[in-house]
């Protein structure tokens, strides 16, 4: 069996159990993270990861006290041929949590590691191999990653370095569901990587953390998350959340509710999106009603316009690192230059090119815009390019 690397899985069980091996690269950065607590300790420490695989994060550590668990059978009769048989548990580690279950005395300095499974909507997860999400009541969430986080604080862990994708934190609602949590620990240090460096993983690329967490009574708030200076593995670069503005606010990216109006008075809608991966995968205009239609009205035409353009031309190097924010926009910037994304989009979409010709004269007149040759695709298409550069404000 291989340390790194899943193989006697089949891809189903492999994408059920999250079983996705951590490489050696990200391994080594956890036992750097949790270093300084191994040197300066006080009293007992044992080093625990309740999502173990195939020990991955304990081989190569001189620690004598730890815990390993996992819920795969095999992966534990590997485990218990190279670690101590008592210290390898073969079990649900998200059902009846508490430090007993694993002879952890209270007073122990326990110290959470490892790379617990996640199911971001981007995994092959969605593609109907769910596993369940058997757990205590407490720890439930729809994904099984939150309830790993939420089991560290249940068995009370003082540190807490694991691997986990960077939206649990930096999208609202997922930080809110972090409940206790997030009530309970505050990030101290964090690197961030491509899903792209685990093997097997979809091809939609994604964000992911190594993320070192202490005890801590104050919690966290998310405007410490928005201020909370990321770093960026092999890069000098770093994220810092709020450096980014986004079109939360400024361009409504949900169909009508019920007492809306559900009808565009010029036959016009945007397909709903997320974040920058959704808007990227989804269609954009459309001329029918649809359930995840956006109305699209004369007045705010210019703001899917300008959708449709960053669909197209934002297309970053990195581009895996934006997918889970929401669309990014310089506000003044798309308000100062309306007919540049209108002229884009009624010059390259099928479907504005393709419908009513009366309803393309009303935009065009409303927004007094000037049709000539001179604006040839590809100058319109390179000035937005370098418009959408900016909006990446990565600092040193
Ligand atoms: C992403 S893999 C990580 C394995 C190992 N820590 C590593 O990084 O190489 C996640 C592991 O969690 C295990 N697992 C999934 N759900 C579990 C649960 N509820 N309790 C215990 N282990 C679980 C899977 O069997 C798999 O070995």
């Amino acid at each position: 069996m291989q340390v790194h690397l899943a193989e006697h899985l089949p891809k189903s069980k492999r994408i059920q159990l999250g079983s996705y091996y951590t490489p050696e690269e990200l391994v080594k950065l956890v036992h750097e993270f949790i270093k300084p607590y191994l040197e300066n300790k006080k009293k007992d420490v044992i080093l625990f990861d309740s999502a173990g695989g195939c020990g991955a994060f304990l081989f190569g550590i001189k620690q004598s006290d730890y815990r390993i668990a996992d819920r795969d059978l095999k992966a534990c009769e590997f485990l218990k041929q190279h670690f101590n048989q008592q210290k390898v548990f073969h079990t649900n580690s998200l059902n009846e949590i508490n430090r007993e279950k694993y002879f952890i005395s209270p007073s122990a300095f326990l110290i959470m590691i490892g790379n617990p499974p996640y199911n971001d909507t981007t995994s092959e997860f969605k593609n109907g191999e769910k596993g369940q999400n058997i757990c205590d009541k407490d720890l439930y969430d729809r994904d099984i990653g939150v309830s790993f986080l939420k089991s560290y604080h249940k068995l009370n862990a003082d540190v807490v370095c694991v691997l986990h994708p960077l939206s649990y934190l930096i999208k609202e609602s997922n930080f809110e569901r972090l409940h206790d949590f997030k009530d309970n620990y505050k990030i101290i240090r964090a690197e961030i990587f491509s899903s792209a460096l685990f093997h097997g993983t979809g091809t939609s690329k994604f964000p992911i953390l190594v993320a070192l967490y202490e005890k801590n009574a104050d919690g966290m708030t998310f405007n410490y998350i928005r201020n909370f200076r990321f770093n960026i593995l092999d890069s000098d670069k770093t994220f810092v959340l709020s450096n980014f503005k986004t079109t939360d606010g400024y361009i409504n990216k949900y169909p009508p509710r019920k007492n809306d109006i559900q009808k565009s008075p010029i036959g016009l809608y945007y397909y709903s999106f997320r974040d920058i991966n959704s808007l990227k995968k989804n269609t954009s205009f459309m001329t029918k009603e649809h359930p995840n239609g956006i109305v699209v009205t004369l007045e705010n035409f210019y703001k899917y316009a300008y959708l449709y353009s960053l669909k197209n031309l934002f297309n970053p190097e990195d581009a895996w690192l934006y997918g889970n924010l929401s669309p990014l926009v310089n506000i003044e910037e798309v308000e100062q230059n309306k007919d540049l994304y209108i002229l884009y989009a009624i010059k390259t979409n099928k479907v504005l090119r393709e419908m009513d010709n009366s309803i393309l004269k009303k935009v065009i007149h409303y927004y007094e815009i000037t049709l000539n040759n001179i604006d040839a695709v590809d100058r319109i298409e390179k000035e937005i390019r370098d418009r959408l550069d900016k909006l990446i404000a990565m600092e040193k």
